[in-house]
């Protein structure tokens, strides 16, 4: 082909053609955004594919850093270079992770707390004031809930909690009186599911700045900032961690609202270690393959429990039957590794049935490769009202499976042999 094109035009000129294209086809290949790469691509890669340096993420395991005179440290107080001053202020390490968040989430900016609690306080305080309303949910994370009520209580923020079911209608009846609402979704460990979408455009329409625990969700499943979302918040020492070995928390959203997010953060100094960051971004690289795993095995043991009398009832958004399933499978590309049951029993034998699993790890948290169970009431919800309790529909024999990413007829035969111990 090459050898008819330089017969019929000019040698020199083909070839320079050719040449000129191919840069335009690098050129392009390289400057592909974030959006046009798949999000297995940005979980190992980040924003950016590296050209040079180490493979691996350096650990700037430093607390302060050196600067040549008097000018760059004034230079790096008031942002004007850009470079580290202080690690409770900024790490090479964390930058690097924040950097691939952002490009997981979409969002312009994202900061990496010390833990998911850091990181809903800060935003909190960030962008709310003493005297201004919240909305929550009241289906969430007990330490959120906890947090919220103390909050209320002792600092004079005014929280109302309403029903998932409810969630939107009072934001858009709000007439802007919200500063802030915020939700979870899937919620732990009920499994409620919202709807993103129709949040977002709720809180846009009243001015009212939305957040979301997105933590049961994974960047895998679902991308609420890229529905229109505000701020996604994640417990990183879950699934994105995804190892059971660091507690780190997440944020994401737009440059102007990190601004007032960051400044609360250097403040209250939840600042993560070097080294977890470095941990958080080696636990990334492999998100998106464990993700998937995690929806087949859940998915499987919601669809096998579904069917056993001694189950009450199986909480996994992927059912068909699932309250909230049509709103799932629209929000959600799989329906994540968690999931609750309700035994037929009370609290003993709901005690004894998760004392006899042996491959589901008698563990608080989730989000691990390592299957584990608890009990809400006597873990994360441990302290919250019987009334509120029965409220978020959590009984005694409520029991939450974070499911990992084992053999899913191995962990089905370690389930069945723990049911037979008390039916
Ligand atoms: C949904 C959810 N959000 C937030 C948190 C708090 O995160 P951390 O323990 O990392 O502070 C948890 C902890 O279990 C959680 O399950």
């Amino acid at each position: 082909m090459l050898g008819s094109l330089t017969r019929r035009f000019d040698r020199p000129l083909v070839l320079t053609v050719i040449l000129l294209l191919s840069r335009c086809f690098r050129f392009f290949g390289s400057t592909m955004t974030d959006d046009e790469r798949a999000i297995s691509t940005r979980c190992v890669h980040g924003k950016d594919v590296r050209t040079a340096g180490p493979v691996a993420t350096p650990i700037a395991q430093t607390s302060t850093f050196v600067f040549e005179d008097q000018q760059q440290i004034i230079d790096s107080v008031s942002g004007v270079s850009g470079r580290h001053l202080y690690t409770r202020w900024g790490n090479p390490t964390t930058h690097q992770v924040e950097q691939k968040i952002s490009a997981l989430e979409g969002t312009e900016e994202s900061i990496v707390f010390a833990s998911g609690m850091a990181a809903i306080t800060s935003t909190i305080l960030g962008l709310v004031k003493s005297g201004e309303m919240i909305l929550s949910t009241d289906s969430i994370y007990g330490g959120s809930f906890n947090l919220f009520q103390k909050l209320s209580n002792e600092m004079r923020f005014g929280i109302d909690f309403v029903d998932c079911d409810d969630f939107v209608d009072r934001i858009k009846d709000s007439n802007g009186s919200y500063k802030l609402c915020y939700f979870e979704s899937p919620t732990n460990p009920t499994l409620k599911v919202v709807d993103i979408k129709a949040v977002a455009e709720a809180s846009r329409s009243t001015g009212t700045i939305s957040v979301i625990d997105s933590t049961f969700g994974t960047p895998i499943n679902q991308q609420p900032h890229r529905m229109g979302i505000d701020v996604v918040m994640h417990s990183a020492t879950k699934y994105l961690g995804g190892h059971s070995d660091l507690i780190a928390g997440t944020i994401s959203a737009s440059s102007e609202l990190i601004k007032s997010i960051r400044k609360s953060s250097k403040l209250f100094g939840g600042t993560p270690d070097p080294f977890a960051a470095f941990l958080l971004d080696r636990g990334i690289k492999t998100l998106a393959v464990r993700v998937e795993r995690h929806n087949e095995n859940a998915m499987f043991l919601a669809s096998k429990l579904s069917t056993d009398k001694r189950v009450r009832q199986v909480h996994y958004p992927g059912l068909p039957n699932h309250p909230n399933h049509d709103i799932a499978k629209s929000q959600m590309s799989g329906f994540g590794g968690m999931l609750s049951i309700d035994l037929d029993c009370g609290r003993e034998e709901a005690m004894t049935f998760v004392d006899s699993l042996n491959l589901f790890l008698n563990a608080v948290s989730l989000g691990g490769v390592e299957s584990l169970v608890s009990i809400p009431t006597l873990t994360s919800h441990h302290d919250i009202s019987q009334e509120t309790l029965s409220e978020m529909g959590i009984s005694e024999s409520t029991i939450r499976l974070s499911v990992g990413i084992e053999d899913a007829n191995d962990l089905y035969a370690d389930i069945m042999q723990a049911l037979e111990k008390i039916f």
